[in-house]
């Protein structure tokens, strides 16, 4: 039911554990089973330069976790916040219906520790009130359509 990628992450994460001194820190919890996620990100000139995640969760979010980071390395913060959860559950060949729900972890942890680090630069943040709404609001809505 995993994508042979899905188990490659998940046996062999990329960029898991601690950050020092990080510039942005995003923490999210996933409402549908308890899951938990940290990112941490190092930015230099608003480029994602080293990324760190640990996530208590499932298979899928370890891997969702590993992969999103893979994606965002490199990437300018306006480029990494655009990336969503089919773009992750896409980059590793899908995901089983049941475990879409797993992958919002990994993107919203990565769009929050971008809002902490533009809020630590007394930056506006990328997201917005009603944004996140919406983006709740779908994540409901998707879940309870599966
Ligand atoms: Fe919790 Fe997958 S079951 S994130």
């Amino acid at each position: 039911m995993y994508s042979p990628k899905t188990i490659a992450h998940f046996s062999n994460p990329h960029n898991a554990g601690e950050m020092e001194n990080p510039d942005g820190v995003g923490e999210v919890g996933n409402p549908v089973c308890g899951d938990m996620m940290r990112i941490m990100i190092k930015i230099n000139d608003d480029r994602i330069e080293d990324i760190k995640f640990q996530t208590f969760g499932c298979a899928a979010a370890i891997a969702t976790s590993s992969v999103t980071t893979d994606m965002a390395m490199g990437k300018t913060i306006e480029e990494a916040y655009q990336i969503t959860r089919q773009d992750v559950a896409d980059e590793l060949g899908g995901l089983p219906a049941q475990k879409m729900h797993c992958s919002n972890l990994a993107s919203d942890g990565l769009k929050a520790a971008i809002d902490d680090y533009l809020k630590k630069n007394d930056r506006p943040p990328l997201g917005t009130e009603g944004e996140d709404k919406d983006k709740y609001k779908t994540y409901d809505e998707d879940f309870n359509n599966e």
